[in-house]
């Protein structure tokens, strides 16, 4: 029967979230329902929440979520009840010719559960990320469920849910950072802190940390940043070249998604280096560039979609090195906070009070 819980949902653009009555199916074919423990705020929700993902208002919110699966539908083999789990956004399919030529981690066909959540008078709700987890319960379809050791606290677990991922994975996947390395990581939030601990764990031996607030930096240097600039009184592109012997970092990740940001990057980078793009833009914005630049300074210019991550293999093996104490998730978790606090929470990352924001239920 279907089952009635509190959610988070962002009624429309730029209106403020608030707390609802969600009716969740139980679940069909290939589905599951999750009792969700914790769920991180992501900029990524903010993005929902001011209209900058799409228009298919009203959404239910949240997505770096972990919780324990409460019932599966017809067909499932996965997971079953009482598993602990990770939610992803990236169930792979198997079948779309990315799956097929064996790199799944860029599947182009993920899948979502089919059923809908909605209001109680029957309004369909959008869940961010295929997830929508500020809520006690979600159904999702079962593959995007990653089971993991649950030894781990939930409100740390969740986070490799999504920001974490993509920030470790952007310095490690996509970035293919190795030992010795010189990385530069643009805007210390959640993600770009990930990209730093990801690089210290793939053994870079140079991390700067570019920020525009000095308490980000500060955190920043907790998570295995070498070198710190703040770019508004510093010119990043300059302090980025003077640190690595006049030449420019061999991998620089832009976690904060604007075109400044970008070209600091492009240019703060040695020649042959890799530029990864993690920050996610709006609609609106454009970058222009000398293209005899782009040609001449070689190298890669990548994006990373959630870190090119393939939660199957990457959850479980960052869970095991959180829990040996090699990656320190909880350094992630500036709070925890309560379902009704969501809008307040958005309002603190705006401020760059916090890391993460984690609701726990
Ligand atoms: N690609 C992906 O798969 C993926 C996944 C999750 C989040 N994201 C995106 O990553 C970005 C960062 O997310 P977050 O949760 O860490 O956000 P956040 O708000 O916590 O962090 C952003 C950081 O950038 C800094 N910043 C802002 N403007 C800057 C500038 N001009 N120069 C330098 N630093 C600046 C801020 O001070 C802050 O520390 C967002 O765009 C988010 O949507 C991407
Ligand atoms: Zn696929
Ligand atoms: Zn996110």
């Amino acid at each position: 029967m279907a089952q009635e819980v509190r959610g988070v949902i962002a009624p429309g653009k730029n209106e403020p979230v608030r707390v609802e009555t969600i009716v969740v199916p139980d679940p069909g074919p290939g589905e599951a329902v999750v009792k969700v423990q914790a769920c991180g705020v992501c900029h990524t929700d903010l993005h929902y929440k001011q209209g900058g993902i799409n228009d298919d208002f009203p959404f239910l919110l949240g997505h770096e979520a972990a919780g324990v699966v409460e019932s599966v539908g017809e067909g499932v083999t996965e997971v079953a009840p009482g598993d602990f789990v990770i939610l992803n956004w990236r169930a792979v399919c198997g079948q779309c010719r990315a799956c097929l030529r064996g790199r799944p981690q860029y599947c182009f066909n993920t899948h979502n559960a089919k059923q809908k959540m909605t209001l109680k008078d029957g309004t369909e709700l959008s869940p961010a990320l295929g997830i929508g987890a500020f809520a006690e319960k979600t159904l999702v379809a079962a593959g995007q469920c990653t089971k993991v050791d649950p030894a781990v606290a939930p409100e740390v677990a969740g986070l490799l849910g999504c920001g974490v991922m993509a920030g470790i994975g952007a310095a490690i996947n996509t970035g293919g950072v190795g030992r010795g390395d010189s990385v530069a990581v643009i805007g210390c939030g959640g993600v770009g802190d990930a990209a730093i601990a990801g690089s210290r764990l793939a053994g870079a031996a140079r991390i700067i940390a570019v920020d525009i607030d000095d308490r980000k930096l500060a955190k920043a240097r907790e998570m295995g940043a070498t070198h710190t600039v703040n770019s508004r009184s510093t010119d990043p592109v300059e302090a980025i070249r003077e640190l690595t012997g006049g030449h420019g970092a061999d991998v620089v990740i832009e976690a904060v998604g604007r075109p400044e940001t970008y070209e600091q990057a492009f240019y703060a980078r040695d020649l042959a280096g890799t530029v990864v793009l993690v920050g996610v833009p709006t609609p609106e914005m454009k970058l222009e560039l000398p293209l005899l630049d782009v040609f001449g300074r070689g190298g890669a210019l990548k994006s990373s979609w959630y870190g090119d991550c393939l939660p199957s293999r990457d959850f479980p093996m960052l869970v095991d090195l959180h829990l040996q104490g090699r990656l320190d998730l909880g350094a992630f978790v500036t709070e925890t906070i309560g379902l009704g606090d969501v809008e307040k929470a958005f309002a603190r990352m705006h401020e760059g009070d916090v890391l993460r924001s984690v609701v726990v239920f």
